[in-house]
């Protein structure tokens, strides 16, 4: 992590990986006349909102069942659904206004349902991936046929993590971790996630980072060698040992609980333990499947998580499923 830039980011050096953890959302044409006031008056489409976009949010309760052993059902769905946002402050939404002015589309109402498989306000980056999911999805709903590099610079108009999920895979992260450049690696890594009751605000552990660094020299990111020669090997022990989060000490300062959960990890035979992004989740890797399955029971038995998810990693970014598909 490098010092805060004059425009109140961070320039950082990051690792990404998409894990298997999905949110599904479905976008829906509405038809005008059926937005019609008791007057019988329509929709009105101003210049400044020149579509209608509503919003609905249903947990994991409302998607099909995964097989038995599939990822992410070790404990039930949490009942946090209730923060997401429904109005503009929704970044989903903001991605349908934007889709919607890049193309030039007007008088369109649509509605748009989030299913919730990522766990909410945990710092994993849900939001961002709505976010994502709902570039593609209103660009195929209005036939907008916008490009690939139109939609990664509308991602990054959205947050610094919003391309990442919109591309998937694993990516160096640079800049304020909206520029990326995929990274070969190879092998599959089992994670298991240890979500905390409550959320921490991102710009709070940014804030925090600055002040334990005043009076250090701060020259500019950490190099990520340790974790590409990690991921080039496959060896998830090595990937384990190179993990280092940056902010992981400005989270442990706002969230001291956390320490024990990263111990906990470990003590049950993780090969690695980071708090996720700027928290408050926290990251397990096992040396595999097996591994990651009791590593989950595990911690979910010891109660130091509000709940605990297993994923898989790498996986693929935002796709559009075809409409029979979709639950
Ligand atoms: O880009 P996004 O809106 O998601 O960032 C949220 C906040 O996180 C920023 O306002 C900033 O305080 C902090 N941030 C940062 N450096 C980054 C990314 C985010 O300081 N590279």
């Amino acid at each position: 992590m490098g010092p805060l830039r004059a425009d109140g980011y961070h320039e950082v050096t990051t690792i990404l990986q998409a894990v298997s953890l999905y949110d599904e959302i479905t976008a829906t044409s509405i038809p005008p006349e059926s937005l019609a006031g008791p007057d019988g008056s329509g929709p009105v489409f101003t210049d400044e909102d020149p579509i209608i976009v509503t919003v609905g949010v249903a947990g994991e309760g409302a998607r099909p069942s995964s097989p038995a052993g599939a990822d992410g059902d070790d404990t039930p769905a949490e009942s946090s659904i209730s923060v997401v946002p429904t109005g503009r402050d929704n970044l989903a939404v903001r991605a349908a206004y934007l889709v919607a002015e890049a193309a030039g589309i007007h008088g369109e109402a649509a509605h748009l349902t989030l299913s919730k498989g990522i766990p909410v306000a945990a710092g994993m980056a849900g939001g961002s991936a709505d976010a994502a999911a709902a570039l593609v999805a209103f660009d195929a709903l209005w036939g907008a046929g916008l490009d690939r590099a139109t939609l990664v610079e509308l991602a990054s108009r959205l947050g610094s993590d919003v391309p990442f999920p919109l591309a998937g895979g694993t990516a160096l992260g640079t800049g304020r971790g909206e520029q990326l450049t995929d990274v070969l690696g190879r092998g599959e890594y089992h994670w298991v996630f240890a979500l905390a009751d409550g959320g921490l605000s991102t710009p709070a552990v940014y804030a925090e980072f600055d002040r334990l660094a005043e009076g250090r020299l701060q020259t500019g990111p950490t190099p990520a060698d340790a974790v590409l020669s990690a991921l080039r090997s496959g060896s998830p022990e090595e990937l384990g040992a190179a993990l280092v989060n940056d902010l992981q000490p400005a989270a442990l300062r706002l969230r001291p609980s956390l320490r024990r959960v990263l111990e906990s990890g470990l003590e049950l035979g993780a090969i690695g333990a980071i708090v996720s992004g700027s928290g408050p989740t926290c990251a397990f890797l096992a040396r595999d499947a097996a591994a990651s399955v009791s590593l989950a029971a595990s911690l979910a038995g010891m109660g130091v998580a509000r709940a605990v998810r297993r994923a898989q990693g790498p996986v693929a970014g935002a796709q559009v499923l075809p409409p029979s598909s979709a639950s």
